[in-house]
């Protein structure tokens, strides 16, 4: 596939592969069935959620040659449902098939350095003040540099809020690394936002862009707790900024980007996720085209389509036993419920959502 405007759409019964097999790749599936295609898991777990809905599921490491090649041999466009693939087996499956978002994209949100250097000096979007850290006195120095109070997080495979700390002093900077082990890491200036938002945004292979309406985002414990959309205020900011990242990576797919919202309205970019995001699971029961089914139209080259909700809607997040509290939505047309299909409750693990009607 390339970006021509008049390619045809990727032929109905064509096979979407998806590397990842977590609850993303499971609403994907579900998402591709509706249009028409069908999906091949690449996940090393045999039980993952996506298997029970996808059309075949290849178990094998994300490291295994034989296994990367024959799987891109059998699909027709190769995406993915999280970013912690190594990108030298998406580029093994790239020469042999389509690849999207691109693997830039991939490269650059898989490390935290690389994606805060890239949104502030490529796409021109201001992040938080950080500094690299790859050891104890560089994360004094840090501290200094940053002028006080800073989280030290891993470059690479954090996710949840794992894989980070929060430092008062060049003390607690010191052992917040230690802590950390011997990982290269990013510390960045601790931000006192007003609120925390999200833009999920998509490029089809056209280079048609749209985004879905401003997100507010709360976390608990560092994790996401609700999202709720339209957010109650939105100065149209934030939007613009997701767009020039979107297309500072010349982007095909669905991109999600978290924001902090200043005091005085400006906004700094947190992070990307070049993939669908929990910020946007709301989009499901919200009248308009999800974000999955948005994906999965991006890559296989159809119009975008209409991404107006027809509801004010927010999304609560069900982790680990909070799945077992859910009796009372039987009774409430406004309430659907999204369970993954997991088979332990373990606590701050992602089990199911909610998703509300508001108006
Ligand atoms: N520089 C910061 N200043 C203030 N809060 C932060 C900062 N970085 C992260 N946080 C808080 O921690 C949460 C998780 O951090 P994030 O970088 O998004 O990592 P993850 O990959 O775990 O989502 C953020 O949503 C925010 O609430
Ligand atoms: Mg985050």
């Amino acid at each position: 596939m390339t970006s021509d405007k008049n390619e045809p759409v990727l032929p109905r019964g064509s096979i979407i592969g998806i590397f990842g097999g977590g609850q993303l790749g499971r609403m994907l599936s579900l998402a591709a069935a509706r249009l028409g295609y069908k999906t091949h898991i690449y996940c090393p777990d045999e039980n993952c959620p996506a298997s029970q809905f996808a059309w075949k599921h290849t178990i094998a490491d994300y490291d295994d040659n034989a296994a990367l090649t024959a799987f891109a041999k059998k699909v027709d466009v190769v995406t993915y449902e999280f970013e912690n693939i190594p990108t030298d087996s998406v580029i093994t499956t790239a020469a042999l098939t389509p690849v999207f978002p691109p693997i830039e994209a991939l490269y650059t949100a898989q490390d935290r350095l690389n994606e805060k250097t890239f949104i502030s000096e490529k796409a021109g979007v201001p992040v938080a003040p950080f500094q690299p850290v790859e050891n104890e006195f560089d994360a004094k120095r840090a501290f200094k540099v940053l002028g006080g109070k800073c989280v030290i997080k891993t470059r690479r495979m954090g996710y949840d809020g794992k894989g980070q700390v929060i430092a008062s002093s060049e003390t607690e900077a010191l052992e917040g690394k230690k802590s950390l082990g011997k990982v290269s890491c990013i510390a960045e200036a601790f931000i006192p936002f007003n609120r925390e938002v999200s833009v999920i945004c998509a490029r089809g292979t056209s280079g048609e862009t749209k985004s879905y309406p401003l997100i507010e985002n709360i976390h608990q414990h560092h994790i996401l707790h609700k999202s709720v959309c339209p957010a109650p205020s939105d100065n149209g900011k934030a939007r613009e900024l997701a767009l020039q990242i979107l297309t500072a990576l010349d982007y095909v797919g669905v991109l999600a980007v978290e924001f902090f919202e200043l005091e005085d309205g400006s906004y700094l970019v947190n992070e990307i996720a070049p993939r669908v995001h929990n910020s946007g699971h709301w989009t499901q029961d919200a009248g308009c085209v999800d974000q999955f089914e948005l994906h999965i139209r991006a890559i296989t080259g159809w119009p975008l389509g209409n991404l107006q909700p027809r509801h004010a809607i927010e999304m609560t997040n069900l982790l680990g036993e909070d799945i077992n509290q859910f009796e009372a939505l039987g009774e409430d047309p406004d309430l659907r419920v999204h369970f993954y299909g997991k088979s332990e409750a373990k606590p701050g693990r992602k089990m199911g959502h909610i998703n509300r009607i508001l108006s």
